[in-house]
């Protein structure tokens, strides 16, 4: 099985007004290709912290993070930039769409910048309409990002995260700001990403999310205290209720 992301030790501390906060706390993660991992947990216990961790969004304290054979925490800034263009996806909440760009113009960025595909500009825009009409937003290509609701914004973010075919795309509670019909669309398009190959990581704080993926960790306090392998994802209706219902009464027992 081919390792994604692996963490050694992995710490993060922050220091505000001179007191340390010492927000994850020797973390040893191992995520393989094609899994799906949902992160859950209790408010302010280091979800977001450990997402950026890993995908080189922010700097760990202490401990490695080794991101498809490479030591990421021993880049330098330029080379992990590239890396994270080139390679990963990112699905944030505070959705980082430039203002002055259009939609369309939003989610090929990460392709223009990258060159990692070699194509045309022309090319460039269809793969960009192509990804948007696969998310059910095909025709708002050309609007202002404050032109659309927040869950063609949402779509949007995803169609730029796939734009340059990830290894891996990190999402933080996608799904957070939705509506349950455009959660359960935004889920459903993570969903076959992820059976066409691509490994995800997502925090979410909805069990209905999580009971989707493959594997769900629990984190308290910055240290991962819980995990339950949840299966494959491809069930009918009932076998999903069922494992909803299982997940349930497991996060209970971790104090959810
Ligand atoms: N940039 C930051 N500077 C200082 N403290 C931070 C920063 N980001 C997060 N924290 C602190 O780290 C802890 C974990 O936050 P976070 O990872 O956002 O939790 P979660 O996503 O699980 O709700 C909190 O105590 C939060 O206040
Ligand atoms: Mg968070």
């Amino acid at each position: 099985m081919e390792t994604v992301l692996e963490t050694r030790s992995l710490c993060k501390t922050y220091i505000v007004n001179k007191r340390q906060n010492n927000v994850l706390k020797n973390i040893d993660l191992t995520i393989v290709k094609g899994e799906m991992v949902a992160v859950m947990g209790p408010s302010g216990s280091g979800k977001s912290t450990l997402l950026y961790c890993v995908s080189g969004m922010d700097r760990v304290t202490a401990g490695s993070v080794i991101f498809a054979g490479q030591e990421i925490t021993a880049l330098d800034d330029d080379r992990l930039a590239e890396l994270r263009l080139n390679e990963m996806g990112f699905i944030f909440q505070q959705m980082y769409m430039m203002k002055n760009l259009t939609v369309l113009d939003n989610i090929i960025l990460p392709a223009v910048k990258a060159k990692k595909i070699r194509e045309s500009r022309k090319q460039t825009v269809e793969r960009g309409l192509a990804l948007m009409r696969r998310l059910g937003i095909g025709e708002v290509g050309s609007n202002d990002i404050n032109e659309v609701s927040g869950g063609q914004l949402q779509r949007a973010c995803i169609c730029r995260s796939m734009i340059n075919s990830p290894k891996m795309i990190f999402a933080d509670e996608p799904t957070g700001a939705l509506n349950r019909a455009s959660s359960d669309d935004v889920m459903n398009e993570l969903l076959s990403l992820n059976r066409e190959g691509t490994t995800i990581m997502c925090v979410t704080h909805d069990p209905k999310v999580a009971a989707k993926c493959s594997r769900v960790l629990y984190i308290v306090d910055g240290g991962i205290v819980g995990e339950k392998i949840t299966g494959h994802f491809e069930v009918g209706e009932k076998e999903l209720r069922d494992r909803e219902r299982d997940l349930n009464n497991w996060l209970i027992e971790q104090g959810w």
